[in-house]
């Protein structure tokens, strides 16, 4: 039976649902998948049937197809039938460019991109560095640390707040609402949504009577003064997003690399030892085993075809932007099964592709090329306090990551 007919009846639809079993071993799961195929009629969590993107050409090719889109007008019947929440302005990142197709999306996204250059962000480096120096010298003393508490999760969340202007007392309730957001759609997880909305549109009260020099004075000033560029909605959605993407992302992303070089030593010496190397060390990291391991939905505005599967108007479409990396071909005679810091120019989509590639992609690799270069230099005999095989993972949602990381070390 070939694919396409089985869509007719859908006899062995495999489910793709990413509880606490699967997600601990997400990339042998998704593998296994696209052994049968790059695209695959699937099950997803709320029993919603969609099509898993798994592979390198076929994501790109998904993520860049006029009629795979945003707007899921065509699929809400199916959506509904199951429950799935759509984010709607004034939930979670519900307005925000993420969840928009052209012309709202390049208008929304022209205005955040200048704050997000890899020049503006060139200028952070420093801070970063600060920011960076001083979780370590927390750490120092102790000889042991979660590395999660103590360094990855707190980095990124500083940087980000930093930029928009979060003070610094609200960032612990930050951490616990984009934690629940991203988990499985539930009812704590439209609370934390809610949650997150309601305290970023107080913030902006506060930012029009107070404007600092943050980013979200600036947004807020455009907001209020340029009439129809950027409606209220549109500003807090823009600024969940950036608190959501901006943060759980790279605390993964780090913390992923450090698992990857704690099942092979030899390249942490070799990092060690080579430190201009961290830069393409953090695309390798990227490739085989980035945070997000899926993306979010696509909406089929049309009938169309992608690798020889026909996917109809109101199909949903997921791309697996993990898997895809992890398929994507690499330089001959070299095996992208394995972590190697010194893999000429990677190929991978871990920020997506297409017009809603990662905003914050030079910032996620600044900080993470600063992260990884400053713990190994720190501490050059940092090691893991528990075999790799009890390391406990993200149970639910996209995200993919050590949920602690317990280490030992010289202080
Ligand atoms: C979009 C990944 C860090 C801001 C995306 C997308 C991916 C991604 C895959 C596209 C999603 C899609 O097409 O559905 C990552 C990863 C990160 C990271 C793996 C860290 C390792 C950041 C940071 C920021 C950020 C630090 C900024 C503070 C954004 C924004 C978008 C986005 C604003 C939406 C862009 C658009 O819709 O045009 N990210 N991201 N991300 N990311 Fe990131």
């Amino acid at each position: 039976m070939n694919r396409t007919t089985m869509r007719e009846t859908e006899p062995d639809r495999p489910a793709l649902i990413f509880t606490p079993e699967v997600k601990a071993d997400s990339p042998r799961v998704l593998a296994e998948l696209r052994a049968r195929g790059p695209v695959q009629r699937v099950r997803l969590g709320n029993g919603l049937a969609a099509w898993a993107v798994l592979s390198y050409e076929e994501a790109r090719a998904a993520l860049t197809h006029p009629d795979l889109r945003h707007d899921p007008t065509p699929s809400e019947k199916a959506l509904e039938a199951v429950g799935y929440t759509v984010h709607k302005p004034g939930h979670g990142v519900g307005g925000s460019m993420l969840q928009l197709d052209p012309p709202d999306h390049t208008r929304l996204r022209r205005l955040v991109a200048p704050a997000f250059s890899p020049r503006r962000t060139r200028l952070l480096t420093e801070r970063v560095h600060e920011i960076t120096a001083g979780l370590l010298d927390a750490m120092a003393p102790r000889g042991e640390a979660d590395l999660v508490e103590a360094f990855t999760a707190p980095l990124p969340v500083t940087v980000i707040c930093e930029l928009l202007g979060i003070p610094a007392a609200d960032r612990d309730s930050f951490r616990r609402w984009t934690g629940d957001f991203l988990g499985l759609p539930s009812d704590r997880q439209r609370a934390a949504g809610l949650s997150l909305n309601g305290y970023v549109a107080e913030l902006v009260e506060r930012k029009l009577a107070e404007p600092a020099d943050d980013l979200l004075s600036d947004l807020t000033l455009q907001s209020s003064t340029q009439d129809g560029r950027l409606s209220r909605a549109e500003l807090i959605g823009t600024a969940v997003l950036l608190v959501i993407a901006g943060h759980d992302t790279t605390v993964n992303l780090i913390g992923n690399a450090m698992v990857a070089l704690f099942r092979a030593p030899h390249q942490a010496d070799l990092l060690r030892a080579r430190p201009e190397l961290v830069e393409q060390a953090v695309e390798e990291f990227l490739r085989l085993d980035s945070s997000v391991e899926a993306s979010t939905l696509r909406f089929a505005a049309n009938d169309l075809e992608l690798a020889g599967v026909r996917i109809r108007r109101g199909d949903v479409v997921a791309v697996y932007l993990g898997q895809a990396s992890r398929d994507a071909p690499q330089a001959e005679g070299t095996d992208p099964a394995v972590l190697d810091v010194t893999r000429p120019g990677p190929r991978h989509v871990a920020f997506g592709h297409g017009i809603h590639h990662c905003l914050g992609a030079p910032l996620a690799r600044m900080e993470a090329s600063v992260a990884i270069g400053a713990l190994l230099r720190r501490f050059p005999d940092l090691r893991l306090a528990v075999p790799l095989d009890d390391l406990c993972w993200i149970p639910v949602g996209m995200m993919r990551g050590p949920l602690e990381l317990p280490v030992r070390f010289t202080p």
